[in-house]
């Protein structure tokens, strides 16, 4: 268990974040497929990159981690186990969807598991589109255990059910090795890491307002895949320090993909001037510098268009609105209940916190304490990061703290997290 509780002052400095996981895990795996060697650099180092890491080893890559880089060697179009192979995602749905994707074209077996969390989350979805591809698929009801039997693939034009960027994405890997162009249009815009990352290594790639197309049969070429901070981390230490009184921190080099971004735009809304400077491309992504000041913050509206833009960030959006003036209401955001956990039953625990929640089966509505300090409480992260980590903001601004129960599953995507609100001042022990 551990308590997490108020500075004794504002939080200040300058701090860093991992780099960004949604890149990372796509960097390995195009790093896996292409021809020659590619350098990935601020490697983050969490448990689920280590999960595509171990991943893209099974596959027959050879990958070679040395502090924050990490160095793939390429096996080109000959990618994939010899025979067969199982393969262990953990807690991570990118590894598993994406890797799914990856292997739907080449040869070999793979069997690709994860925990008890990843084993709840639906698989149909990336599963259906690469069976209409010609891969032999195999879901456990649904969910994993998932068996890929890669072969020929044909290309498709798909419309997905689910505005899901790791969907997008497996159907655009496993286009890569399809014969002719694979087209996919989602509902609502995603992250488009893939589409960027792909252009970096060299391959030609379709943009269109409602998705992107890729011609099968194109040569991916290693290179180098400096990450940014990932915007999801920093939006912890954001909320972090426009919740605590007298707070000013300054986060360099972020990543600000504005598929990424909603949550700067929400917060905004609700009061908060978030300054954002020196602003460049690096390796095809935006990236900047973030500076905040503490304020108070007001209740805003994040309709079903902004989900998928904020997907990750609405647990810790939920503590900012728990301190706001006014009702928050979120909608669409049904996603959520398939997350590593059920965050919108994760995010209700705010009530324990003494906070006005009400939930439906795709909603939150979230009356504020405007600027009251919360109750302390205990709550349960049910294993998920995300959860952990909001609530540990929360406790920054609880009077008696927040105790949670298992504070490690914030290493899956912030190794780290914990250290750096102890070293900006948070009170964090064990209770
Ligand atoms: C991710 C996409 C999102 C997000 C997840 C990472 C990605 O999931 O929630 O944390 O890297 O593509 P969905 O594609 O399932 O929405």
């Amino acid at each position: 268990m551990t308590r997490v509780g108020p500075p004794r002052g504002g939080l200040r400095g300058t701090v860093d974040v991992p780099g960004d996981k949604s890149i990372a895990h796509r960097a390995l795996l195009l790093g896996a497929l292409a021809e020659g060697a590619t350098t990935i650099h601020r490697f983050p180092g969490g448990a689920d990159v280590l999960s595509t890491l171990g991943a893209v080893r099974a596959l027959g890559a050879g990958a070679e981690r040395r502090g924050d880089t990490v160095r793939v060697e390429g096996r080109g179009s000959a990618l994939g186990p010899p025979g067969d192979v199982r393969v262990d995602c953990g807690n991570s749905g990118t590894t598993m969807r994406l890797g799914a994707g990856l292997v739907a074209g080449g040869p070999g077996c793979v069997v690709l598991d994860g925990d008890a969390s990843l084993r709840r989350r639906p698989m149909e979805r990336v599963a259906e589109p690469l069976r209409r591809m010609g891969a032999r698929v195999e879901t456990t009801d649904g969910h994993a255990p998932l068996t890929v039997r890669g072969g020929r693939l044909a290309a498709i034009d798909c419309r997905l059910p689910v505005a899901s960027a790791q969907v997008k994405s497996a159907v655009l890997l496993a286009g890569l090795r399809a014969a002719g162009t694979t087209r996919v249009r989602e509902p609502l815009v995603t992250r488009d890491h893939t589409e960027r990352l792909l252009g970096h290594f060299g391959v030609r790639v379709a943009r269109h307002p409602d998705g992107a197309a890729v011609a099968g049969g194109q040569r991916l070429v290693g290179t180098d895949v400096p990450l940014p901070g990932d915007p999801s981390s920093a939006a912890f230490l954001v909320v972090a320090a426009l919740l605590v009184p007298d707070s000013r921190l300054i986060l360099r080099d972020v990543g600000l993909n504005p598929t990424r971004t909603g949550f700067l735009d929400v917060l905004g809304r609700m009061g908060a001037g978030v300054e954002v400077a020196d602003t460049r491309e690096v390796a095809g992504e935006p990236w900047g510098t973030l500076r905040v000041r503490s304020v108070r913050l007001r209740a805003t509206t994040i309709g079903p268009a902004e989900i998928p833009g904020t997907i990750d960030e609405l647990p810790v959006l939920c503590v900012a609105a728990a301190l706001a003036e006014g009702e928050t209401t979120i909608a669409g955001a049904g996603e959520l209940r398939v997350k590593e956990s059920d965050r919108i039953a994760g995010i209700e625990q705010l009530r324990l916190l003494g906070v006005d929640v009400r939930t439906t089966p795709d909603g939150i509505a979230i009356r504020g304490r405007a600027g009251r300090p919360l109750a302390g409480g205990a709550v349960a992260t049910a294993g998920d990061h995300r959860i952990a980590m909001a609530f540990a903001v929360a406790g920054l601004v609880a009077t008696d703290g927040v105790v949670l129960d298992d504070a490690g599953c914030a290493d899956v995507s912030f190794p780290g997290f914990f250290a750096r609100l102890a070293a900006l001042g948070a009170s964090v022990s064990a209770p």
